[in-house]
């Protein structure tokens, strides 16, 4: 089994980050989204990743990954030239995904469930159909989808499951959605995918739709399996949703103090403190990760916070947020729920008149308090 990895899109819900940087290297616990989706694959036995990139990110996001090594990968770019669909990333990947089965992930999603299980399941109902078929058996799967009851259907691709269980339609984004039952960013291909991409015309929007096409599959005749997901699924896309993510994944650090602490500083609950980094009569309150080389004077952080690599934080206190590296806050009494880019500043200025003064990028936002 290969792996797709969709890291094409342009992030402009996360703009101004992603003015200057790839929505998928935005880092969640201190990790690129991307690297989670990676390293899930790596751990499902999937060593041979494709990953659809942009013209315009690819460089950034093939320089982040390397060739794959250090996650036990071997990784092949694939270029989309212009943001045509999902199901034209599958057409644009038709040589390096040759006759094999392949899960396909959208490189922005986080899911709590790994995909150990969702791949062996693929696997061994395939295989038993295939070596034992039993009375009453239809064909193995051609595909296998993930569902998650969503309360705004209508944004997503929408399944519908017959009375059998069994899935009947699929549609993208209705305005009348036929059930709650979102597709998961999550998918598995059997080689017969390619025909039905092949086959799709663009949505309204313009797109070849991976919707559209595992809708061809049932409409001609090949079962789509499904499963409800368990656990949390978080479309990083936007601030908030990102946020969220942050706290998730920080709920699942454990303790790890490498760089150094003064006597005056507390270090309370799982925490990670990276090597090089500079806690200095500060008080660092878990869950929260502190990058390597990063230094946090006079502050308190914490919980629920993400300080990247290199950034500075100075008689200030910061919560519920994720600083990009080089980020640098100084006396900044209460900053939460913000996510602040690379190299980016936040201080308060000790000159009168006493005022705002901002400098901002493109789309950025600044809600003063
Ligand atoms: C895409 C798919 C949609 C799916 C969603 C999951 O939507 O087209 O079917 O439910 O991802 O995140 P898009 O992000 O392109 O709007």
């Amino acid at each position: 089994m290969k792996g797709l990895i969709l890291s094409g899109g342009a992030g402009t819900r996360l703009r101004p980050i992603t003015h200057t940087s790839a929505k998928q290297l935005v880092p969640i616990a201190n990790k690129p989204i991307l690297f989670y989706g990676i390293e899930d694959m790596a751990r499902a036995g999937i060593t041979e990743i494709g990953i659809i990139v942009s013209p315009h990110t690819g460089a950034e996001i093939r320089e982040a990954v390397g060739d794959g090594s250090r996650f036990g990968v071997d990784v092949t770019w694939i270029e989309q030239a212009e943001p045509l669909g999902l199901a034209h990333c599958v057409l644009i990947a038709r040589d390096f995904l040759g006759d094999d089965d392949f899960v396909m992930y959208l490189g922005d999603n986080m899911l709590e469930q790994d995909l150990v299980d969702f791949v062996a399941r693929f696997q061994a109902e395939r295989a038993r159909r295939e070596t034992l078929p039993l009375e009453g058996d239809v064909a193995p799967a051609a595909a296998q989808i993930l569902l998650a009851r969503v309360d705004d259907p209508s944004s997503f691709g929408v399944a519908e499951i017959g009375p059998d269980g069994e899935v009947v339609a699929l549609v993208e984004k209705p305005t009348d959605p036929p059930s709650d039952l979102a597709l998961v960013g999550v998918y598995i291909f059997d080689p017969t995918i390619h025909e039905a991409v092949r086959s799709i015309r663009p949505s309204a929007r313009g797109e070849l739709e991976i919707t559209d096409a595992i809708q061809w599959l049932i409409t001609h005749g090949h079962r789509v399996r499904h499963e409800v997901l368990e656990g949390w699924w978080i479309d990083t896309g936007k601030k908030d949703p990102l946020l969220e993510c942050n706290r998730l994944v920080l709920d699942t650090i454990e303790r790890r103090v490498e760089g150094s602490v003064d006597d005056a500083s507390v270090i309370d609950g799982r925490v990670v403190v990276e090597p090089g980094a500079k806690i200095v009569a500060s008080t660092v309150r878990g869950p929260a990760v502190i990058g390597a080389d990063a230094v946090v004077e006079r502050s308190h952080i914490g919980p629920y916070t993400s300080v990247g690599e290199a950034c500075c934080v100075r008689d200030s206190e910061v919560d519920d947020s994720v600083l990009l590296a080089g980020a640098r806050v100084s006396h900044i009494s209460r900053l939460t729920d913000s996510l602040v880019g690379r190299d980016a500043e936040v201080r308060r200025a000790d000159h009168r008149p006493r005022a705002t003064r901002v400098m901002l990028g493109d789309h950025s936002l600044v809600e003063v308090e």
